[in-house]
């Protein structure tokens, strides 16, 4: 079987970790790297030998030998550089935010669909080994029912210039939270502040309400002295605790919580004993330390190939591009929004 050949747009930050997982996949090649900075480019030339660097786009979209672009560069371009790929006959990987429109989005989807074209939104988290084993204990319902989801992504910059911090940051733990409740907010609630002349927000918090009183909350900043990577999620069996800057035990589930007796009748259980508290073991179970975005290319690769449809498929960048949308409204105008029924889930 030929190689899947695949043509990596944009090479800043982000771009170089594409090129080399979709190179370290056996079964495809990085044919060409596309990004207007010429100069920026001459000094990889030499590392990537066989991978034709080139600050023209049409050369990968008139390649007829070419399968696939992933595209990394900045949200704005998205879904200009989207939309022409899959209309010349690629599939497309692209990275988070999927556009910076949720009409964007659903015009994506659309063109992907009506032309058998695999569309895959880079949600990294969502191919981690930890949270992989989030999701399942939620599935065997290890966690009972749900009752928070507290998320706290923040440290020193990067300062973007073309989003604020909730559609930079605050992307990764929509997804993680749409993947591992696998609902959809009824109320948003967004605050946050600038600290620069660009007026887009560097410090943010969103808090959500779903379903039965489960609150989601995601606290991101550029403005930390310190990087924190936590998500705190309660259940009503046990709770857990995924730690990304730990080297070992991301994962950390604790036999704790609370017991309330219902109905109380008397005065001292009332007072005394209408709450306990349980203090149980704590388990740090192992987990695959496969990088995640090794994961997600060859799921794309799998995907491309078989027709299948990506764990984060079009419909999932959309659900997340809605909530930040939301937020941004409430951020705005300072009031708590509901979300309509037809923002995903349903
Ligand atoms: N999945 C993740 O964990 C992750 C991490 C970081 C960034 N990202 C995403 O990757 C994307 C890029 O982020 P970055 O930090 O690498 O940005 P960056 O600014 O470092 O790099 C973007 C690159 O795109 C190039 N570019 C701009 N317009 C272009 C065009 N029309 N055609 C080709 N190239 C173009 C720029 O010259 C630059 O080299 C963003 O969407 C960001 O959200 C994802």
């Amino acid at each position: 079987m030929r190689q899947f050949r695949v043509g990596v747009i944009g090479y800043g930050y982000w771009g170089p970790n594409l090129v080399r997982n979709f190179n370290d996949d056996p079964r495809a090649e990085v044919a060409y790297v596309c990004d207007p900075q010429v100069a920026m480019l001459e000094k990889h030339r030499t590392r990537y030998r066989t991978v034709k660097f080139t600050d023209n786009l049409d050369e990968l979209l008139l390649d007829k030998e070419l399968d696939a672009v992933a595209i990394a560069t900045p949200v704005d371009t998205h879904y200009p550089l989207a939309k022409a790929a899959l209309l010349a006959g690629k599939h497309v990987f692209i990275e988070k935010p999927l556009c910076r429109t949720s009409a964007q989005c659903e015009d994506l989807i659309r063109i992907a669909g009506e032309n058998n074209l695999t569309l895959m939104v880079d949600h990294t988290f969502i191919y981690h080994g930890p949270l992989r084993l989030i999701k399942k204990l939620i599935e065997q319902a290890d966690l009972g029912d749900i009752l928070f989801f507290n998320s706290v992504r923040v440290n020193l910059g990067n300062f973007q210039r073309d989003v604020n911090v909730l559609w930079d940051l605050g992307a990764h733990d929509l997804a993680i939270m749409d993947y591992l409740l696998g609902q959809s907010p009824l109320e948003v609630f967004a605050i946050g502040s600038s600290h620069t002349d660009s007026r887009l927000a560097d410090i943010a918090y969103l808090t959500m309400k779903f379903e039965h009183d489960l609150i989601g909350h995601i606290n991101v900043s550029w403005l930390s002295p310190v990087k924190v990577r936590q998500i705190v999620i309660g259940g009503t069996k046990r709770m857990v605790v995924f730690d990304d800057n730990s080297q070992v035990e991301k994962v950390r589930i604790y036999d704790k919580g609370i017991e309330t007796m219902n109905q109380p009748t008397t005065a001292p259980q009332i007072y005394s004993s209408r709450i306990q508290y349980r203090h149980g073991d704590m388990i740090a179970p192992v987990y695959d330390v496969t990088e995640a975005l090794r994961t997600a290319v060859r799921h794309f690769i799998d995907c491309a190939l078989s027709g299948d449809l990506p764990l984060t498929d079009g419909h999932s960048g959309l659900r997340v591009v809605k909530m930040l949308e939301q937020a941004d409204q409430s951020l705005a105008s300072g009031k708590v929004l509901p979300v309509g029924a037809e923002s995903g889930y349903v």
